[in-house]
């Protein structure tokens, strides 16, 4: 089948991620991004589309700074709720019904229930006519402790990503499967050793 190449999201499933933030008169705001991907191994940095006309991408602009929120399948009810435009000065922690998860390096406030938290600053907005791509420094990563192990590795089954695909419908929620593959960092290198964290892969 030939997709029209606007449909790249009904052959790549994306995680659904909430971004909260705080207008600079202290309004709350959340809204669910897609588009969202970290830069490169091992840097800090993570990036998101944003459209032109959102009340996340003015606050991002005057205050700096953004939670993205990890959000597990069990708060799909949340997503329509803060996708939903609504005026800039409309708290949309209390339209969702969503409580909040006061964030230990900045000002935005994160949202409970959710697995995982990224604190961000901005560092760069590439600005176009009609998007931009914000790029943000983590400056605190936080995870819920029952979701993942001592290694850091996240356990699906229990955080249960939430994420999402787009058809001709609309949106179809989903979620992810270990297949029990694993693999080191090193094994990519002809050294055998992973020169971000020098560990070799014997
Ligand atoms: C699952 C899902 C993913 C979305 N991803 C994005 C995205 O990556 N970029 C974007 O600009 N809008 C995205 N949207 C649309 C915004 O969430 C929506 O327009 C929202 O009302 C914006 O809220 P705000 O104006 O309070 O920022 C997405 C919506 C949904 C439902």
């Amino acid at each position: 089948m030939i997709l029209k190449p606007f449909m790249r999201e009904g052959v790549m499933p994306l995680p659904v991620t909430f971004i909260s933030t705080v207008s600079a008169d202290g309004v709350r705001n959340i809204a669910p991004y897609s588009c969202i991907m970290p830069v490169l191994r091992p840097l800090d940095l993570i990036t998101f589309a944003s459209a032109e006309k959102r009340d996340t991408l003015a606050n991002i602009r005057e205050t700096k700074e953004f939670v993205i929120n990890l959000a597990g399948a069990a708060m799909e009810k949340s997503v329509i709720p803060t996708a939903r435009m609504t005026g800039p000065e409309v708290d949309e922690f209390d339209v969702a019904g969503l409580e909040e998860k006061p964030s230990a390096t900045i000002k935005a406030p994160g949202i409970m229930g959710c697995y995982a938290w990224m604190e961000c600053s901005l560092v760069k907005e590439y600005r176009e006519a009609s998007y931009s791509l914000v790029v943000g420094k983590v400056l605190h990563l936080e995870v819920d402790d029952n979701a993942i192990d001592e290694a850091y590795h996240l356990d699906v089954e229990r955080a249960a990503p939430l994420m999402m695909t787009g058809s001709k419908k609309g949106m179809h929620f989903c979620t992810v499967q270990e297949t029990q593959g694993f693999e080191p960092f090193a094994a990519m290198f002809p050294t055998g050793v992973d020169p971000v964290t020098k560990t070799s892969n014997s």
